[in-house]
């Protein structure tokens, strides 16, 4: 099998200053792409900045010959994603790879959350992502070619205490993804995402003796991957940590068409409707798909 580069190919990895953005970029950068380093080099609450952290990966690639420049604007304002973009045209002429990582922490029970750490974690993991991925993916559809991957969690695809502003985040992540990759499709575009699981100072306090299997650099293959062009999938959600990949997608129930649509009705019905029966399950691949499933359900009844 032919060993996966990316001779020719332009990469913007956000938040590549350290964790899992650096080792996306060192990745990308010794199978051959040119890298656009974007950090703001803040603190772990999104607090201060630095130009160090996105020079010191930039320095990490240029010394084993790797191709790469640093960009110290933030993802959360859409000038920040404008000036993102244009860096990596600057630099390198085009932009066929953009992974969405960057990130911060604000962890607090929901009732406790002030505005600005609901705000300022928006802004960071969603807001950037649509903020970046705007620019990049117009010059992906003038080219007819890239790929996206955004950095979802299981935070908020399963839920976790003391997460509201990061796991709606990061759901909203994941209903982006399945958003470009439908607008996507057709100028050759494919878009999917990761729920990751590694050891970085965003886990360091939690992991605990997963902490060593999970590194960074256990991520990066499913990156590079899906960043590739045999990349084959579109929509995608998978997790992943340590060398374990699995595939997150959404389904629904076969569900139940309520003979009397009541109140009382659903209450009866309700262990009908959760039930989890796997013969009888849809992941619908879009909302147009969704419809035909209800059009189905609701046309054989009657
Ligand atoms: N580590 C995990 O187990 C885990 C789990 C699920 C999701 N994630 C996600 O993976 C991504 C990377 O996290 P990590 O664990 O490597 O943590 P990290 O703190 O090491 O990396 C995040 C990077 O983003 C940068 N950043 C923050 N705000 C920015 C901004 N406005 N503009 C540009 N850069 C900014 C930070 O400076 C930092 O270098 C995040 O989106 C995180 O939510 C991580």
């Amino acid at each position: 099998m032919a060993y996966l580069r990316f001779d020719g190919r332009v990469a913007i990895i956000t938040g590549a200053g350290g964790g899992l953005g650096r080792s996306h970029a060192l990745e990308l950068a010794r199978r051959g792409a040119h890298v656009l380093v974007n950090d703001l080099g803040g603190a772990l609450d999104g607090s201060g900045s630095s130009m160090s952290a996105a020079d010191r990966v930039v320095d990490e690639i240029t010394s084993f010959g790797g191709v790469a420049v640093s960009n110290h604007d933030s993802v959360a304002t859409s000038d920040g994603g404008q000036a993102i973009v244009q860096a990596a045209l600057d630099a390198f002429g085009r932009v066929d790879v953009l992974v969405n990582n960057a990130g911060i922490l604000r962890d607090k029970a929901f009732h406790k959350m002030d505005h600005t750490m609901i705000d300022s974690v928006i802004d960071v993991h969603l807001k950037g992502a649509l903020y970046v991925s705007q620019p990049a993916l117009a010059l992906m559809r003038e080219q007819r070619y890239g790929r996206i991957i955004n950095t979802s969690s299981a935070s908020g695809l399963f839920g976790n205490f003391g997460q509201a502003n990061y796991g709606a985040a990061k759901a909203g992540l994941a209903g982006l993804t399945r958003v470009l990759s439908i607008e996507g499709a057709s100028h050759g575009i494919k878009v999917n995402a990761i729920a990751p699981i590694a050891s970085t100072r965003m886990t360091q306090d939690i992991l605990g003796d997963l902490a060593v299997k999970v590194s960074p650099e256990s991520v990066s293959p499913l990156v590079a991957y899906l960043a590739h062009e045999e990349c084959s999938v579109t929509g995608h959600i998978y997790s992943v940590a340590g060398g374990r990949v699995a595939r997150i997608f959404v389904a629904e129930t076969r569900g139940v068409v309520l003979s009397e649509n009541t109140a009382e009705a659903v209450r009866d019905n309700l262990s009908r409707i959760d039930e989890l029966d796997a013969e009888g399950y849809h992941h619908p691949s879009s909302l147009d798909d969704e419809t035909t499933i209800i059009a189905q359900a609701l046309l054989n009844v009657s």
